[in-house]
């Protein structure tokens, strides 16, 4: 049987500052390409350091993603990065709707799809995160969370004529906090997101994000729906980034 490809995503959050960012990718150029002969490796830098990264990995196999895009498009909105210029810097993919957008910068539902169509319409993948919060999990709502956050992503993928897209399960109480799910949960929410997507006639890619290390990554591959991960925290130290990619072809 041919061996899967996973996608592996570092989301390197605002951990590195630009000088510290292209150092971990110069010192370790090597290495992650050889990572990406088994994975499809996406590097989520700061948006300042994105063009340099995306320099630096130009004939390497290392794909370069941003952690969030604007809501609007051009105009009169301090501080904001918008889709197009993600795209012009030649950003493939874009986080959207990561929970640390709701938690620290009030984002709602309608400015993450916003963020989504706005990141379409550039010909930019989205990176669709969903997952419950801490008070859903516990009032067992999780099943009712998801199911609206996946209708929401997959009405606007519809309204642009999308077939596929990668959607990231990243239960907000598992991010960080070194808990993941229990597998039979995971998998339960996971078969929920795709019996969703199929109505939708959307091939979902699954990934599951949220304290992965090194410890827990053997356990979480044996979960046969899932395409691929996404890594915060770990993905910054790159020998504990190259210990979880390597675990998961062994
Ligand atoms: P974590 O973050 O791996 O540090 O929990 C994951 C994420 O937020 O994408």
């Amino acid at each position: 049987m041919q061996q899967k490809k996973y996608t592996i995503i570092a989301n390197w959050k605002m951990y590195f500052s630009h000088k510290q960012a292209l150092s971990y990718l110069e010192n370790n150029k090597t290495a992650l390409q050889q990572l990406a002969t088994k994975s499809n490796i996406i590097i989520c830098p700061s948006f300042e350091s994105l063009a340099t990264c995306k320099h630096v990995c130009t004939n390497l196999p290392i794909v370069i993603g941003a952690q969030d895009c604007s809501a609007h498009d051009l105009g009169p909105f301090t501080g904001q990065v918008c889709a197009q210029s993600l795209k012009e810097l030649g950003c493939n993919y874009c986080l959207i709707g990561h929970s640390e957008t709701y938690e620290h910068w009030n984002n709602d539902k309608e400015t993450i799809l916003s963020k989504l169509s706005l990141a379409i319409r550039h010909a930019i993948e989205p990176i669709l995160c969903f997952g419950e919060n801490q008070e859903e999990h516990e009032k067992q709502k999780t099943e009712q969370s998801i199911t609206q956050q996946i209708t929401d992503f997959c009405t606007t993928l519809k309204k642009y004529a999308i077939q596929k897209a990668l959607f990231a399960y990243e239960p907000k109480w598992a991010i960080g906090s070194g808990r993941v799910p229990a597998l039979h949960d995971l998998e339960k929410n996971l078969s929920l997101v795709k019996k969703i997507t199929h109505e939708y006639a959307i091939d979902a890619r699954l990934l599951y994000g949220g304290s992965i290390s090194s410890q827990n990554i053997v356990a979480l591959k044996s979960i046969a729906l899932l395409d691929g991960f996404l890594l915060g925290k770990v993905s910054t130290d790159f020998q504990e980034l190259k210990k979880v990619v390597s675990l998961l072809y062994e």
